[in-house]
């Protein structure tokens, strides 16, 4: 029987700590896929005190032994994949592949993200300014370009060149520049050089490493409450960022996903504008912050924070079909003498358990949990305190879902494996 794909989901607002268990985990894996998103993504990785930062690269490269693929659903900006590469010391020619059905993210892409943003005024999403909405646009209304096109620049040019002729006037009033031919024609020749060795028929590989019983990983991007259609809209990403949205990027069925395992802060946070039930605007929020060093990968803009909201993880469990947490972070709540977990909402005037659609009308309603003194750097289960352990317990019950892996620092070794 062929094997199957494990698969990795952030379960909340991004920026959960999926690098940190995709890289732990990798290294007993032979292949490490992305299927969405794209340079929007900031995954963090530490060993041995050196922190690596990856957007496009999956998190499964520092595992010397796996291949990583960059699948069809990712959209890719071919200037920043090449500054990616750049910070390793040797080429990844062989352990690193991208899809040619992938879409090309071009610089006017983001310049057009970034000009619809200023026009939204107080209404702006909040993007990371890297072309994702743009770029995915161009895909549905079907006058993308794939990655494979890079290998005859000059056809890719002559086609792009007649969208700017014909998108002349939405440009024009959003004062968006774009390159002449020969610029264009020079930055696409410079791509290609880079990453022509890297294209391939992902799909195809994906499915011999599966039926050679090959162990495969699937690393998400952002997270559940981002997603397209299940977030909270329209303040999301443009991309399925759900465990279903693995399938469709990489050309694999339901049937070839194997475990899902959701990744979970200890309490929330979120980047950009949008509802935040249980946002906290005083020292809560800040010590949080703080402690939890919560500052974008990609943008370097202070994230949002707020206590643990169970009604959304829950909610996220079953959306992604998640078989175990891994539960990140549980470090910097250490100190704090009461801790409060968001059980359910006041929703229209009722107590409600769900998630629903308009999440900006919803009230937190919490329950206390007495706080410990320190769980930083423990690495046994045993070690803990008994009020983590209850704290642990407790996001059990109330998610239905158990919690298989505890983080407690940013490191690779401080993990404890249940
Ligand atoms: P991702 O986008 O889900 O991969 O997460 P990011 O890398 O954007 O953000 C997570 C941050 O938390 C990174 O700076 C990690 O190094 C850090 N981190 C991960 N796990 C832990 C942990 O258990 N404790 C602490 N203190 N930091 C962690
Ligand atoms: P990782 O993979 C957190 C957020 C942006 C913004 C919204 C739309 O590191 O968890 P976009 O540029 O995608 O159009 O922005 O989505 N966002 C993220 N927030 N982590 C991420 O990725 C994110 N990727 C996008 O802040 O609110
Ligand atoms: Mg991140």
């Amino acid at each position: 029987m062929a094997n199957k794909a494990d698969l990795i989901v952030g379960i909340q607002w991004g920026d959960e700590g999926k690098g940190k268990i995709v890289d732990m985990l990798a290294q007993k894996y032979d292949m490490v896929c992305r299927s969405q998103g794209g340079h929007n993504a900031g995954h963090t990785i530490w060993v041995d005190g050196v922190r690596y930062a990856l957007h496009l690269v999956p998190s499964g490269v520092l595992n010397k032994d796996a291949i990583n693929i960059i699948g069809n659903g990712v959209v890719l900006a071919p200037q920043s994949l090449i500054k990616e590469m750049e910070q390793f010391n040797e080429s990844l020619e062989g352990r690193l592949f991208i899809s040619d059905k992938a879409h090309l993210n071009l610089p006017y892409h983001s310049l057009v993200d970034i000009a619809r943003e200023k026009l939204k005024g107080d209404k702006a999403i909040g993007t990371t300014g890297k072309g994702i909405g743009p770029a995915y646009a161009d895909k549905i209304n079907r006058v993308g370009h794939r990655v494979g096109e890079l290998l005859d620049e000059t056809k890719l040019c002559d086609s792009i060149m007649v969208e700017f002729a014909q998108n002349r006037p939405l440009y024009e009033a959003l004062g968006v520049k774009t390159p002449s031919k020969d610029e264009l024609l020079t930055q696409l020749k410079e791509y290609k050089k880079v990453l022509a060795p890297f294209i391939a028929n992902t799909t195809k590989m994906v499915w011999d490493a599966l039926d050679s019983n090959k162990k495969i990983l699937l690393e998400g991007a952002q997270g559940t409450l981002l997603d397209i259609d299940h977030g909270t809209y329209p303040y999301v990403t443009s991309s399925s960022t759900v465990s279903a949205g693995a399938c469709t990027g990489l050309g694999i069925s339901p049937k070839d996903i194997g475990e899902v395992t959701g990744i979970v802060k200890a309490y929330t946070t979120r980047v950009g504008h949008g509802p935040f039930p249980t946002e906290d605007f005083g020292d809560v929020g800040e010590t949080l912050a703080n402690v939890g060093k919560e500052v974008g990968t990609t943008t370097g803009r202070g994230r949002r924070c707020g206590w643990f909201d169970a009604v959304i993880v829950k909610h996220s469990s079953r959306l992604n079909g998640c078989d175990q947490f891994a539960l990140m972070k549980l470090d910097v709540l250490d100190g704090f003498e009461t801790i409060k977990i968001c059980v359910a909402y006041e929703y229209k005037g009722k107590r409600i358990d769900y998630v629903p659609s308009d999440l900006e009308n919803v009230k937190p309603i919490y329950e206390d949990i007495k706080g410990w003194d320190t769980v930083e750097g423990i690495n046994e289960f045993d070690k803990l305190p008994q009020g983590a352990k209850d704290y642990i317990t407790r996001i059990e019950e109330l998610t239905n879902t158990k919690v298989g892996i505890i983080s407690t620092s940013p490191d690779r070794n401080d993990t404890i494996v249940l």
